[in-house]
């Protein structure tokens, strides 16, 4: 069934350094198991890249289980797609050092998730925190995929991720294919409810909506979700309506609705009536993903399994690249 040198191939991650939030499930996430049939697909939990930032040690490992549990419950199938944890396969670290020595200082200092990252935690402004995007190149290059279905606010990593191959392949010869970004057209940037300039993000939860939060808890933050002071009250997309225009499309990826079509459902009706029912849409979509995963982690031996299993099949793959780059670079073979 996989690596049959015929597929495409996908890969993608996210960071067990937080809850789960609305923004990585309607960006990403949701589209990643439409997916599975159509490539071979690797999907890890970063955890690598979560120490850039001080994580305390038993909330990690349970977030990592916890957001395998997610992966499975919304919909991503461990028989069809390898799952797996990233510090589980050295590789990634292996090559991230051999890519470093491709990287330059001037293009790392351009990432715009460098600087924002180094401005909130002006106290740990780490290497890791600055070499983070050659990390997530070796994550990507290590499984030659054609496509890394990400959110929008990843697409600059992605694209000094294929810098980088490129270099290395001008340097080497074709060695890394070099992949593209793919970024959904609804639900790419969800914004923050109560601040709607900003990304959604768990370090503002009054504006972030989690996966297993309760229902009466996101019903409460659409209710309270930040609007504007159109006197219509008008459900329409415009540039200076942002909390209006995050509304629509996050019912949009919710219910698969066009635009159009949400416009049109609300039209006359006002905020009163839009803001619970966009909370409703979401926690009727999020309300099986909950229920499976709360399933799924009591069941601590079958994740184990499932996770094991990922990284054998992660590092075969993995230790193919990287045989092939230390044999590139000149390393002497063992
Ligand atoms: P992370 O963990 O911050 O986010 C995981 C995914 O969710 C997307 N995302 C959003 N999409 C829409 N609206 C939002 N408000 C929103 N917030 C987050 C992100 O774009 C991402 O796709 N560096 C990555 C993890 C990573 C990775 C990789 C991804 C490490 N190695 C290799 C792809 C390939 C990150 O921190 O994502």
């Amino acid at each position: 069934m996989m690596e049959n040198g015929n597929k495409k191939v996908m890969v993608s991650g996210i960071q067990p350094s937080g809850e789960l939030h609305l923004g990585n499930y309607l960006g990403p996430l949701r589209h990643w198991p439409e997916m599975i049939d159509e490539f071979d697909c690797y999907f890890f939990l970063a955890d690598l890249h979560t120490i850039t930032v001080r994580q305390n040690p038993a909330e990690l490992r349970k977030r990592t289980l916890a957001l395998l549990a997610q992966y499975i419950a919304c919909g991503l199938d461990p028989e069809k797609c390898v799952l797996f944890v990233q510090s589980h396969v050295p590789a990634h670290s292996q090559l991230g050092w051999v890519l470093d020595c491709y990287t330059m200082f001037g293009e790392l200092s351009r990432m715009t998730q460098f600087k924002d990252k180094s401005a909130k935690n002006a106290d740990n402004i780490n290497a890791g925190l600055f070499t983070y995007p050659v990390l997530m190149a070796a994550d990507i290059l290590l499984y030659q995929p054609d496509a890394v279905p990400v959110g929008e606010d990843q697409k600059q990593h992605v694209e000094i991720c294929r810098d980088i191959a490129n270099r290395f392949n001008g340097v080497y010869g074709d060695v890394f294919k070099v992949p593209e970004p793919y970024i959904a057209k609804v639900g790419a940037r969800i914004m923050s409810l109560s601040a709607p300039d900003s990304k959604m993000s768990k370090s503002q939860p009054e504006g972030c909506v989690f996966l297993m939060e309760k229902p009466e808890d996101i019903m409460r933050k659409f209710k309270r979700a930040v609007t504007d002071s159109d006197t219509e009250r008008c459900v329409r997309r415009a540039p200076e309506k942002p909390g209006v225009s995050n509304l629509i499309q996050i019912y949009a990826a919710a219910t698969g609705k066009s635009y159009e079509d949400v416009e049109a459902e609300f039209e006359g009706q006002g905020y009163g009536k839009f803001k619970p029912a966009v909370g409703e849409a979401v926690v009727e979509t999020l309300r099986p993903i909950r229920e499976e995963t709360e399933r799924l982690l009591a069941d601590k031996a079958y994740l184990e399994g499932v996770y094991r299993a990922g990284a054998e099949r992660a590092a075969y793959v993995a230790e193919k690249t990287l045989r092939k780059v230390y044999k590139k670079v000149g390393f002497l073979p063992r």
